[in-house]
Order: structure tokens, then sequence, then C-alpha cells
């Protein structure tokens, strides 16, 4: 159901929002003003409707952007320091989504020295209706350069090859744990294989490329499928990778089971942010404790996860232990790398002491018999 609210113009407008906040009160549409007038409104639950010269709409957001954004104060537990930079986010993000455009019939977006947002546009939304709506100003210029990037792609070396990701969908531009599922040692036999939360594909085209003949891979969010269902057929998996839109597992067996889940324990506040927040670790026991009865004899469960979240004290360093014996399985062996982010070397995030120390795993576990 669309989301109307009213405006200063004779009718209600569409507000679209791909966060999980509340929609303004109202919207004013002016025909150019300042960063302040523009947050005097937003406190007050009022969107600004730019309806000036695109560029300096981007100058005023810009302005807002350096208002707004205090610098993290010394917290004193790692915990707290995460709660507060989330809630600090969460806040700004309110605040400069209440800077929108109006876009057109055809998502067009009629302002002097605008871009052209067709293409973008499509790439989140789909075929276009002929009714206007209202868009924060950030989330378009959001949707401009994940377009940008879903037309170049992200080159995979472990595939040779780029897999492309649009608006919405995981990207693997931190790419090191691909290395461990490119050298992880297989099952044998290995002839069938689950990539489970598949997102681009990436790990379910990996495994074909590794020569394993049949791979399902599944997701719960659309989007992902159809990105990961064109990025197999691109790269000329078609014949040997099926896609599903699917809660965790197929039906059936596999020789290997393979799951990234999100890897922080943390309420999403975007339907992008579910594949990095993964809510009470939901979809890891969900994983975990359903693997066992989906692996063929000698098969393997892999696991990759990082282990920001005990560095963040938001997991107990005992805790995958206890979910691996509490789902009867074991660990065959256990693959790391360093993940080479440019965050942990970044003064500004009050995270970094914590991603400085990450390490990411594959761990390959096996049915305890
Ligand atoms: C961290 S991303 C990993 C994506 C991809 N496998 C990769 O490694 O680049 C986690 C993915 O799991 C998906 N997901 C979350 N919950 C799920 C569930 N219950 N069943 C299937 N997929 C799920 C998300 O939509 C997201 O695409």
């Amino acid at each position: 159901m669309p989301v109307l609210i009213p405006t200063n113009r004779e009718t209600a407008a569409e507000w679209r929002n791909e966060s999980t906040q509340k929609p303004p009160q109202r919207a004013v549409y002016l025909h150019e003003c300042g960063a302040d007038a523009v947050l005097k409104q937003a406190y007050a639950h009022t969107a600004t409707v730019w309806a000036g010269d695109f560029h300096n709409a981007k100058q005023v957001l810009a302005a807002m952007k350096k208002r707004v954004r205090k610098p993290a104060a010394k917290q004193a537990d790692v915990q707290t320091a995460f709660h507060n930079h989330r809630m600090r986010q969460a806040q700004t993000s309110r605040v400069l989504n209440m800077l929108a455009v109006e876009i057109g019939a055809g998502f067009a977006l009629d302002l002097p020295r605008a871009p052209d947002v067709r293409g973008a546009l499509a790439d989140v939304y789909g075929e276009p209706n002929n009714e206007p709506f209202l868009l924060p100003l950030n989330q378009l210029l959001g949707f401009i350069g994940a377009h940008e990037w879903h037309k170049k792609g992200v080159f995979v070396p472990e595939l040779d090859a780029a897999v492309h990701v649009p608006f919405g969908v995981f990207s693997p531009l931190r790419g090191e744990y691909l290395g461990l599922i490119a050298r992880a040692p297989l099952p044998e036999p290995c002839e069938s294989a689950f990539d489970i939360g598949t997102g681009s594909g990436v790990i379910a085209a990996l495994l074909a490329a590794r020569g394993i003949p049949s791979i399902t891979a599944t997701d719960t969010n659309p989007r992902a499928a159809a990105c990961a269902r064109a990025n197999i057929g691109r790269l000329g998996f078609g014949g040997r990778v099926q896609v599903e839109e699917t809660d965790l597992f197929p039906q059936g067996r596999a020789d290997l089971i393979v799951c990234n889940p999100p890897w922080l324990p943390a309420k999403p506040t975007s339907a992008v942010e579910t594949a990095l927040y993964d809510p009470g670790h939901a979809m890891l026991k969900g994983f975990l404790n359903g693997v066992r009865e989906r692996l063929n004899p000698n098969g393997e469960a892999w696991l990759v996860m990082s282990d920001l979240a005990e560095h963040l004290h938001l997991r107990e360093p005992d805790f995958l232990r206890q979910c691996f014996q509490a789902a009867s399985l074991t660990v065959a062996g256990v693959l790391q790398t360093a993940p080479a982010h440019r965050k942990a070397a970044d003064a500004d995030d009050p995270l970094a002491f914590a991603r400085s120390r990450e390490t990411t795993c594959l761990y390959r576990l096996k049915a305890v018999l």
C-alpha cells in the first residue's frame, strides 16, 4: 500500500523510503532554501520537497550532513559504542531523508541540471507507472551510485569475472571470504551443493566453477534471487545452478551446504540491511539446526562467519562452538582470512578498533554420527 502524506499543494503525495523510518507528517514544496531551513522543518516532522536546481539541492544535503553528524563520544564499553553508533546512524539518516525530490511519470526528475535517473530507479522499482512520488534525495543519490556499480560489476578474482549487483542485494565488494570458498577441500563425493542466502549468487557460481554439477541457491530477498539468476546466466552456469526464492533450505539433500549469513546480531533498519544484520541469530541458528538432516552421508556444511560480533561483545566467544554442539555438528577444519577493509584504519569510525582485529572463518562442519 502506498504511503500518502499531505502537502502544501492541493493533493496528497506518495512517500517512498527504503528504510523502516516513519513517514513525515507532511511535505512542503519549496523552490530553494538553506540547510538550516530544511533541518528546522525536519525537526517538526515536515519534509522539504526541493523544486529548484538539482546541484543546489545536493549542496544543501551536504551542508545538512555536516550539521547533523556529531563526532562519536568515547564510550565506556564496546557494546555501548556499537549500539550508540547504530542509533546515531539511524537518527542522521532520518533527518537527512527529510530533503526530498518529486519523481514524475516514467521516473522523470524534472529539475534544472538534474541527471537522467530513469535507469537507476528502474533498477530499484522495476517498470515505472504514471503516478508521481516523493523520494528522499539521499536515497536517490544512493540508487544512482548503486546503478553505476550494477553496470560496472564487482570483479571476483576467483571467478576471473565480474558479478553485477543492483541496489538492495549484498555485494561481495569485501570479498576475502570468497578465497576461503575457492580453496577449502571439497567433501568426497561432491555431486550436489546448496548455497543458502545466495545474495548475488557469487558462492553458487564459485561452487559451479569448482566443478560441482548440481547446485541449488536460495534467498528470501526477491531482488537477490533475481540478481543471482542473472549472474548465474551471465557466467554460463545456468545449466547447473537453480535459484529459488525460499527460506533457508530447498527440498532434498546435498553433499555440500554453504551459508554466509549476516554477521551481526542486530535489528535491520531497511530491507538492504537484512543481509548484514541477523536479529537474535535467527538465520545462523536456523541454518545450523537444520543442516544436519539435509546432508548426504559424508557431506559437509560450510559456515562463513566473521568474529566482529565477538569483538563488539555482541556474542560470547564460545557461542558458535555451543551452537555447533547443540546441532550435533563437529568441526572438521577451519580456514581463516583477515578482511582488508578501509574502515579498520578509519580514525573517525568508532568501531575501527574491533574491525582491525576481525578475522573471517570458514568452518567445515560434519554431522556427529
Ligand atoms: C551476508 S549475505 C551473503 C550473500 C552471498 N551468499 C555472499 O556471500 O555474497 C546474506 C544473505 O542471506 C539472505 N537471507 C537472510 N535470511 C535468509 C533466510 N532465512 N533464508 C534465505 N536467505 C536469507 C539475505 O537476503 C542475503 O542475501
